[in-house]
């Protein structure tokens, strides 16, 4: 059985190497990797190949950065190109980016089985880019393998046959667990950052609402630089959200007071998130992460798809919609203690179940 995995954009080649490895694993299936292109500096992409043990792939489409119509119509063409040479029995792509679109749109298409992986998940927001790629990733696919019971309830309401949905727990889940270990061993971040154990905030953003919002952006960089001037606030920066900093001027206010770094590798930003205080975010994974190492979260949006972890009290959503609200929100949450425990997102073996389930299907 050959299965073609897209992937493109940096949370894919995490979800990706946790899949990857026990897949390549299972007789009788063979991996084709193609990588769309959607990320592609060192620090977004070929940092993820070198420490996760991701075999290269075996294509890589280079399709880059352009508006979202020019970009997913690049990707669905180029795809659809390797699926003829390669013709797979199955194409598995993962979570909301354009890549997963792109190559779940170019697999139906040409009638070859698609499994999507991180299946159900919604914001119920249709202003995101994420929302509209998900929804209709979720309607072109044959199997849908869903982390939460939450997603399959989502999916069950959109009138998704049972047949089609799985629930095997989330992947990243997987990869916390496997590469948790890892970090603590091979990380030299702390020491090279000279951070001390819950004595700093880890901060990311990267949401198009908030990079894209003047408004919003400099909401939730001038929180945070207020909040610096008490507590080490450490972010690595994505480079929309730098883009977006430089152009609004914001950089160089910021720049002083938060210690922006460029994007880190996996492991480094596990050890940034265990032995962090507090977690403020934008990022799904991110949001999931924390909750893995039981540190407490603040979501700067509008909603979060991972309610479980709002429910469990380690997440809180604070819209950033000023600079009060901000800062007031971290230092409520540099307050609260930890949540409830639970296990909402599997038992560590996803990715097992995933590949048992496609193996033993039948073509
Ligand atoms: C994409 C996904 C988002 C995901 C995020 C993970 C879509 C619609 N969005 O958002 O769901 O959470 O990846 O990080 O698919 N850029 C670079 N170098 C890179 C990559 C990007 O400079 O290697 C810059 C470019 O200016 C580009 C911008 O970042 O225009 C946005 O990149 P893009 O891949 O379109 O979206 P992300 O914001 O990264
Ligand atoms: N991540 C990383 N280095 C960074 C920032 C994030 O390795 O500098 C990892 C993070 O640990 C998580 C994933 O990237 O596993 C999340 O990706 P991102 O926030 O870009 O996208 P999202 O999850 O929101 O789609």
């Amino acid at each position: 059985m050959k299965i073609v995995s897209i992937v493109g954009a940096r949370p894919q080649f995490i979800k990706a190497a946790a899949v990857s490895r026990v897949l390549r694993k299972t007789q009788g299936v063979r991996e084709v990797l193609v990588h769309t292109g959607q990320h592609y500096d060192a620090n977004m992409s070929e940092v993820f190949f070198e420490e996760l043990e991701i075999p290269r792939p075996d294509y890589n489409l280079g399709i880059g950065s352009a508006t979202h119509g020019a970009q997913t119509g690049r990707m669905l063409e180029a795809i659809e190109e390797v699926l003829f040479k390669e013709k797979p029995d199955w194409v598995l792509v993962y979570g909301d980016t354009n890549s997963t679109l792109a190559g779940a749109l170019a697999a139906v298409k040409l009638h070859i089985l698609v499994a999507h992986i991180e299946a159900g998940l919604r914001s119920f927001n249709r202003c995101m880019p994420e929302e509209i790629n998900r929804v209709l990733t979720d309607h072109a696919s044959d199997v849908l393998f869903a982390p939460t019971q939450t997603a399959v309830e989502n999916l069950r309401r959109e009138g998704i046959s049972e047949e089609r949905i799985h629930l095997v727990g989330d992947v990243m889940y997987d990869a916390a667990l496997y590469y948790g270990k890892k970090a603590e061993r091979q990380s030299q971040i702390l020491n090279r950052l000279e951070l001390r154990p819950k004595e700093y905030i880890l901060a990311t953003i990267h949401r198009a609402e908030n990079t894209d919002d003047p408004q919003r952006l400099c909401a939730i960089f001038e929180g945070f630089a207020e909040v610096a001037q008490e507590i080490k606030v450490v972010l690595p920066l994505h480079p929309r959200t730098r883009a977006a900093l430089v152009q609004t001027g914001l950089y160089d206010k910021v720049v002083r007071n938060i210690s922006l770094i460029e994007p880190v590798g996996y492991l480094d930003m596990v050890m940034l998130e265990k032995n962090a205080r507090l977690i403020a975010t934008d990022s799904g994974g991110v949001q999931k992460e924390a909750f893995f190492y039981r540190v407490p979260c603040l979501t700067l949006r509008e909603e979060t798809e991972w309610v479980e972890l709002v429910d469990l009290g380690w997440n809180r959503v604070i819209p950033p919609t000023s600079k009060e609200r901000v800062s007031a929100g971290i230092r409520e949450s540099l307050q609260a203690s930890g949540g409830l425990d639970g296990y909402p997102y599997g038992d560590g073996k996803a990715a097992e179940k995933i590949i048992k389930s496609i193996a033993s299907s039948e073509k």
